[in-house]
This record gives structure tokens, sequence and C-alpha cells, in this order.
């Protein structure tokens, strides 16, 4: 039967691997939000995945609804999958299952041994059924995390066609004036054009053939599909699936700010309101 929801973790190794998800122990409170809990993936874990994509962290969107890549990185990723072909036929896995606190968290604990063990043990998993075709790592700690994985226990799929490209909010993540922010947007979109290539001819069992539609200088709303619901949680709305934005960091101090995730029901959603 094909659900409208995610049924979860219904399955073996990923119950184990949920149960045994590493805390503090592994992820310090210094350099990760681990008081949100882990959050671990997002798509198919039933072997029917075509594409693994590899991310960073889980923000406040993802916090909400408990899958990864939801928010504007969820939604950009979301259009490059569909220049693919592939509508369901993905899996999605985070570089780390919290939130990394402060600027140099990711890059000092990318690799450390607990991290990286648990992570292997997931890039495994979803790779193990032989389904997958070909592995795309957004931003520069994804491609530590999957090259550290092909040093270890994943060098049998090092055949694998492998893109990496720049993180989706990459260009806003560095910060600046729009038009730089737009600067750097052309220049990422130039990077996914040229990985989309590759991966198209990686991915020879799309869910719908598709031309290939290059992007342009900037994001098109088309190219910023909404979250599938059958990526989400039984129950999850509808909005939360649409733009993000409806989840945010807020309060007047640094640490009121980590502990508050305000969520606000977008315009509209009542009616007249
Ligand atoms: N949210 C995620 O889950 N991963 C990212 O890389 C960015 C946002």
């Amino acid at each position: 039967m094909t659900l409208s929801f995610d049924p979860g973790y219904d399955r073996e190794p990923f119950q184990t691997l949920c149960d045994q998800a590493p805390g503090t122990a592994i992820y310090p409170f210094s350099s990760f939000r681990v008081e949100w809990g882990p959050i671990f993936h997002r798509g198919r874990l039933d072997s029917s995945a075509r594409i693994l994509c590899i991310g960073q962290d889980p923000a406040e969107h993802e916090a909400v609804v408990r899958r990864i890549l939801v928010g504007t990185a969820g939604h950009r990723v979301q259009g490059f999958l569909a220049k693919l072909g592939l509508s369901r036929s993905y899996v999605l896995v985070n570089t780390f299952l919290y939130s990394v606190y402060g600027q140099s968290g990711g890059n000092a604990n990318v690799n450390d041994p607990g991290i990286a063990a648990y992570r292997n043990q997931w890039l495994s998993a979803v790779l193990v059924s032989g389904g997958v075709e070909a592995v795309v790592a957004f931003g520069g700690l994804a491609d530590r995390a999957w090259q550290a994985f092909l040093q270890g226990p994943g060098n049998t799929f090092a055949a694998l066609t492998y893109c990496h490209v720049p993180h989706p909010t990459s260009p806003e993540g560095a910060g600046g004036m729009p038009a730089q922010i737009q600067a750097r947007t052309q220049a990422m979109l130039v990077a996914w054009n040229a990985a989309l290539v590759t991966l198209r001819e990686a991915v020879q069992h799309p869910d719908i053939s598709v031309p290939l539609t290059p992007y342009g200088d900037s994001f098109a709303p088309s190219e910023l599909p909404s979250i599938p619901s059958f990526d989400l949680p039984a129950g999850t709305p509808p909005w939360m699936r649409g733009e993000s934005g409806w989840a945010a960091r807020t309060g007047a101090t640094a640490i009121l700010k980590r502990r508050t995730i305000t969520t606000t029901v977008p315009d509209g959603v009542i009616p007249g309101n």
C-alpha cells in the first residue's frame, strides 16, 4: 500500500540505529543543539531509493517536523531531485544528527570517530540494497563525510557515481549584501547544472522521465516544490510542507534563542487570517 505519510522507522536496521542514536557523549552540548534531539533522515528506507543525498545538519524546521531538509535548503534539494525525475525514489541523510551550534562545531567534529562510525552505519544501511545509482554531497562537510565513509566500511561503494556540489543555503550562509548572495547563488546553480548532467547519466531508473531543464541565474518558484506528504510523519499539517519561514529561533539572549523555536502558522491557513 502506498501511504500518504512516512511510516517512520518501521524496519531494521533503522529501528536499531534510531534506538542507539548517539547522545551527548558523542555529540557535545558545546558544539551541537543536542537538546532538540536527533533527526535522522528523509525519504525511502525500503530499498527503492535511486539517489542518496548527504546534507549537513538539521535546523529549526527540521526540529519541528522530525525529518531532515524540509526548510529552505530542503525545498532547493527537492527541486534538484525533480530535475532528475526523482519524485519519490531518494533518501537524504545529514552529516550530523544534531544541529551544529557555533562557528567551528561542524568543521571540528565532522569526522570524530563516534560521529563518523554512526553515520557510516546509516550510509551502509541505505546503500546495501544496491538500488542507489548515485550519491550527491551538498557542501564541504557532506563531502568529508562521504570521503571518510569510502576510507572505511564504504569502500565497496567507491564506484558509485558521486557529485559534490555547494550546499543549498551556502549563498546566504556566507552573509553579505543581496547582490553578493545573488552572485553566489548564480555560481552555485552553475555547479548544480554541471552535476545534473552527470547524475542524469547515472540515474537509470527515475520515477518520471523529464527533459533536463537547467537552472537559470536564480531559483524560479517552480524549482522550489513542496516537500511531499509521504516524506513526513502522519498528521503533519500541509503548511509545514510548503514555503519555509514558519519556524525561527527567537529570544533576546543567545541561550534563550537556543532554547526557543517559534512556530507560526502562515497567513491564509486560518480562514480570514
Ligand atoms: N537542513 C538539513 O536537514 N540539512 C541541511 O544540510 C540544511 C538544512
